[in-house]
């Protein structure tokens, strides 16, 4: 994540604690067809490896992800105990896991203790939480992907329940919508865009991602879809090439995945040109600026709480008076006063030297 971004952000939630506000940022989950790729997505944009991913259906329960950031621990004097600044934290269990290896069999025990061992899902949710100095507070969800013909122990409904599942999500005005469709698979069957503008029919909260471009047929591309030729989405479309299963059974490292996806960009003769607007890294880019204009549309009201708590303070700053001199606690009181104006209008100015447009 962007760490102007996350600065930023931080300020602003601390600043609202403070003064008994709240920032709520969006949540972010991702929709698409089984095997689109939406656990490889929602592990990229996280940066860590511990999503368990593969053919077939693998994620078969939501997992609501919260992210939280942490400051930087001061390293410990002693250096007998070692310091973690990354570490996950299940809301079903009470331990701290700081081997994400071990965070992602967790995740596969616990999806076989409530789904079952064949192939069945759950609306049970699991709560993870990832303590991070390098990571916004921001809720991801993964979820179970579309499909339409039952296995295993899924019961003959099984398209509906998924729908309905996914739809308590998504259909939440806060919720950012990553529709996830395969490149290898046409893009007038994606299940992704379907259900994403069902509830945002304008799009102004879905974006597009485009995974598997590595598989498309010889000759073919998707230069169509990414230029936004095909299927209008005002916050467009980003194709990304995530690892294959040979790159995970191999144990490919993100970093090494992040740099063979923009060599594939740069060298595609279709893609050459628009490389710079494609792969992981612009994702989290357009993300961040989605996150950007989500503060930003909630500016002017915060501007306005503001404004009026520093009228009210000022006014029972000037209605102490005189008798401000006498008596200890209300000397008290009319210090807390003025500083929490000048806390108010310090962060008023902060937000005005912001390159933000909230007029
Ligand atoms: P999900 O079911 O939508 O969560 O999909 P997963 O993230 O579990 O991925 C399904 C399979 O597709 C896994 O074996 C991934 O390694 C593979 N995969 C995902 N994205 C890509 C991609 O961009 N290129 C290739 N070659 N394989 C991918
Ligand atoms: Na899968
Ligand atoms: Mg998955």
């Amino acid at each position: 994540m962007d760490s102007d971004l996350i600065k930023l952000v931080n300020k602003l939630q601390d600043t609202f604690a403070n003064l008994g506000g709240e920032l709520d940022m969006p949540q972010l989950a991702v929709v698409g067809s089984q095997s689109a790729g939406k656990s490889s997505v929602l592990e990229t944009i996280v940066g860590r490896d511990f999503l368990p991913r593969g053919s077939g259906i693998v994620t078969r329960r939501p997992l609501v992800l919260q992210l939280i950031h942490t400051p930087v621990p001061e390293t410990t004097s002693g250096g007998l105990e070692p310091t973690y600044t990354e570490w996950g934290q299940f809301l079903h269990i009470d331990k701290r896991f700081t081997d994400f290896n071990e965070i992602r069999r967790e995740i596969e025990q616990e999806t076989f203790r409530v789904a079952g061992q064949n192939k069945g899902i759950s609306k049970l949710p699991i709560h993870l939480r990832i303590y991070s100095p390098d990571v916004l507070d921001l809720t991801l969800v993964d979820l179970p992907g579309l499909t339409k013909i039952p296995v295993g122990d899924q019961p003959s409904d099984i398209e509906r329940q998924i729908r309905s599942l996914v739809l308590d999500y998504i259909s939440k005005p806060n919720c950012v919508i990553l529709a996830v469709s395969a490149a290898n698979v046409d893009l007038a069957n994606s299940e992704a865009l379907k259900l994403a503008r069902s509830v945002d029919p304008q799009g102004r909260r879905t974006i597009g991602v485009l995974t598997k471009l590595d598989l498309m047929d010889a000759g073919t591309n998707a230069l169509d879809i990414l230029t936004g030729r095909v299927y209008p989405l005002k916050l467009g479309f980003i194709g990304v090439v995530c690892r294959s299963q040979l790159d995970i059974n191999a144990s490919k490292s993100l970093q090494d995945a992040l740099e063979s996806e923009a060599d594939f960009f740069r060298s595609h003769a279709a893609y050459r040109n628009i490389a710079h607007k494609n792969g992981t890294k612009y994702l989290a880019k357009s993300l961040n600026q989605v996150l950007m204009n989500h503060i930003r549309d909630k500016l002017p009201d915060m501007k306005a709480r503001l404004n009026t708590l520093m009228g009210q303070a000022q006014q029972e700053l000037n209605s102490f008076g005189d008798a401000a001199v006498y008596g200890d606690k209300n000397q008290q009181g009319a210090l807390v006063l003025r500083l929490m104006t000048q806390f108010a209008r310090d962060f008023v100015a902060s937000i005005d030297g912001t390159n933000m447009d909230i007029s």
